[in-house]
Parts: structure tokens; sequence; C-alpha cells
């Protein structure tokens, strides 16, 4: 067993684990948080990512151990005082989800991309979620909300300058 400290969606932790325990696992069954979910446990789906220290990762790719220090946000820890972060909000709006199962993920590498690419093309916003399946929306809903989130994010940035 390891001793782990990780801060996860603003909180402190610290765990004994066992060094071959995913840090999806490690999220969902020590922490129990349920809003990360796993799809195929093999590194194809995204369903599990999550930001470790702002990037995306897959989590069903990364030890627990290996987070050990670092900080996580799931897709739990991403609304702050005002309400939802304006990814959630514009899939909310623009229909980007059907059965959810992919959602928690591909929102988190959606925020991941806007982090590096405020202004993103469309072609960039496919190739930049090209990690993350859904077997539901055909993506047109989820391009369009990313492209909404986009622009919020945006006019955020210029009202805060
Ligand atoms: S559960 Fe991690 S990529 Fe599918
Ligand atoms: S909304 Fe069902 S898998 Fe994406």
């Amino acid at each position: 067993m390891r001793r782990i400290r990780v801060t996860v969606d603003g909180r402190a932790h610290e765990h004994e684990v066992e060094p071959r325990l995913l840090l999806i696992h490690y999220l969902r069954e020590v922490l129990g948080i349920g809003g990360a979910h796993v799809g195929c446990d093999t590194s194809n789906c995204g369903a599990c990512t999550v930001l470790m220290d702002g990037e995306s990762v897959k989590s069903c790719t990364v030890l627990a151990v290996q987070a050990d220090g670092h900080e996580i946000t799931t897709v739990q820890g991403l609304a702050g005082d005002g309400g939802w972060h304006p990814v959630q909000k514009a899939f909310h709006e623009a229909h980007g989800l059907q059965c959810g199962y992919c959602t928690p993920g591909m929102i988190m590498a959606a925020v991941s991309l806007l982090r590096e690419n405020p202004d993103p093309s469309e072609q960039e916003i496919r190739e930049g979620l090209e990690g993350n399946l859904c077997r539901c929306t055909g993506y047109e809903n989820i391009v369009r909300a990313v492209q909404q989130a986009a622009r919020e994010m945006r006019g955020q940035a210029v009202a805060a300058s």
C-alpha cells in the first residue's frame, strides 16, 4: 500500500491505496465521485476524463499513486459560486447530450481545450475532442455547445479586463 495526498474538487484527501489502483476507481470507489464515468476502462472512450493540474487526462490511464501531490478536478467540482461553468451551461442549452454517459468526460475535455485555445475553429473542436466518444448525439450539438461556451468565456474575459 502507498499513502497518497490528492486534492480533488478543492478538497484535500489522504489515503492508503494499492499501487495498481486506477485513478478513476479511486475517484469513484474511495471518494464516491460518481460523476466521473467509466465507459471502457481501456483508454478508448474518454468518459473518465478529468483535469490533473488543469490538463485533461483519462483517469483510467493514470494510477492513483501518480496523482499523489496533484490537483484533480472532476465534473462535480466544475460549478462555482456563480452556478454552472459556462461549458456545463452550454451543453445543457445547446442539447450537447442525450443519455449523458459521455458528458462528464466530454465537458472536462472541452474545458481543457478552451483553456488552451479560447477561440477554436469547428475543426479544432472536433480534433480536440476526438479522444472522447459519444454514441448518441452525432457530435453536432456537442460542437455547438463548445462554440457557445467559447463565446461566453471570451465575453467574460473581456468583461473582466
Ligand atoms: S473509461 Fe477511461 S477512456 Fe474509457
Ligand atoms: S450522450 Fe450518450 S454517449 Fe454521449
